[in-house]
Formats: C-alpha cells, structure tokens, sequence
C-alpha cells in the first residue's frame, strides 16, 4: 500500500485527482465510483479540470435498496449532482434502488461488472471497517449482494437524512471479490473518526471482521489519508 498523508481533505482531493489523471492519461476506461462525504474534494477538482471521461463508462459501489435515482438521499441523485451532471460519462452504472427483484439485480450488477473490468476503484471506509456497503462479516469473494445496514452505518450515514429512521436499511453493493479485482484501487479517509480503522486496515490483521484489511494483500493500492486520519500509523 502507498500511503499519503495530506493535510486536510482539499489537499487529498487534489491528490486524488492526479491519481484520477494519471489513470486515464494510462488508457484506463472504467472508473469504479463511491458516494459519501469523502470523494467530494476529489470529484471538486475533476469537475474543474478538462479532464474528459466521455469515452469512459463508470460503475458505482452502491446504492440504497428503496430509494429512485430521483430521491435527493440516493447515490444516484449524489452522483448527478457532484459529478456527471457536469462531466458525463459515457456509461454510468449504480444498482437500481427500486428494483423488484433482488436476485435479479445483483446479478444485472454482477454481469455489467464482469463485462467491465474496472480501471480505477475509488473507495471511502466505514467506521467499522466497511467498503462499499460490505459490512463486518462479510465474504472476502463476494459478489454484488443486498446487505442489511449495521446501526453503526445507519447512525454514521444519518447525517445526510432529517433523522435515523429515514436511513434505509438495506442497500445494495458491489462485492468485495469484484472491488479486489480492480487493477488500482484508491482509498480515501479523512478526519479523526477514520483514525483507529486506518490502523486496523493498514497495520491490522486482515480478517472479514475488518473488510478493507483485505486491501493489503491487492497490489496496488493508494490510500490518501489526512494527518487526523493517519494519526495512529505512526506507531
Ligand atoms: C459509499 C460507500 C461507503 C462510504 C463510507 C464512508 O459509496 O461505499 O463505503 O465510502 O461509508 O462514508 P463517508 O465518506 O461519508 O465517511
């Protein structure tokens, strides 16, 4: 793993977009997307740059189970706003939140995935150590599943929605069989909150107790962490 430590989340979105650069200057053409406060800075200066994906498809990570593309609290609607609505992609894939057959739409994902091999994989972590929504427990083969949200996810994802309760409860995610098989993957964490799951991800047995510890053993990871973030590796 090739760490950065950066000092505040301006500084690791402008990393983050050279790592973004540099990839599509390589040829790379699936970008592996994620939601969330973290890739906001990132996402920031690719807008601002002339950096063209409009020959490029992207797949996104996840998406809340209940929730249309329509719903301002969907990743769907997120994406529109902070990226493709001003740099368009050519292809740009996130599960269907209202679909009515969850078998059939994990495997529509997996499908779209297998017929995609991503480039470039963008990841914020969970608290508790999750990357897309791969809660704690989860297979380090997986596909893309419908997962049940922790109440540590609900209550850290709460700060989007008016209250707890309108958190959804499942959502559909990416596998972390089909993360890991992204040629690059390209970690973001910021603010002390990340700080004990840095550690554990970095310095950490690598255990499904602790999803992203699995990002130890792919190849070619670049993790951009602020110096609250980082602040445990140290040791
Ligand atoms: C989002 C995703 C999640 C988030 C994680 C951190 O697509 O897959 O794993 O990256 O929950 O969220 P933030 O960035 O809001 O701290």
């Amino acid at each position: 793993m090739k760490i950065i430590v950066v000092k505040d989340s301006i500084e690791g979105g402008r990393e983050g977009f050279k790592v973004f650069k540099e990839a599509l200057d390589n040829g790379a053409k699936v970008f592996g997307l994620a939601t969330g406060s973290t890739p906001e800075t990132t996402y920031a200066q690719i807008v601002d740059s002339d950096l063209d994906f409009s020959k490029c498809t992207s797949i996104n990570l996840d998406e809340y189970v209940g929730l249309g593309a329509n719903d301002p609290q969907s990743y769907h609607y997120f994406m529109n706003q902070h990226l493709f609505s001003k740099k368009p992609f050519a292809h740009s894939y996130l599960p269907d939140g209202l679909a009515k057959n969850a078998k059939k739409e994990t495997a529509r994902y997996d499908a779209l995935i297998e017929k995609n091999p991503i480039d470039l994989q963008l990841l914020g972590i969970g608290q508790n150590g999750h990357i897309g929504f791969n809660e704690p427990g989860s297979s380090f083969d997986g596909k893309t599943q419908k997962i049940r949200l922790t109440e540590s996810t609900i209550e850290a994802n709460s700060r989007f929605f008016e209250n707890e309760d309108q958190v959804p409860k499942y959502a559909y995610s990416m596998g972390i069989g089909s993360i890991m098989k992204a040629k690059k993957i390209l970690l973001e964490a910021y603010g002390p909150a990340k700080a004990e799951v840095i550690r554990k991800m970095v310095k950490g047995p690598i255990t499904e107790d602790v999803p992203a510890s699995i990002l130890q053993r792919h190849q070619d990871v670049v993790v951009i962490a602020d110096e609250a973030a980082a602040a445990l590796l140290r040791s």
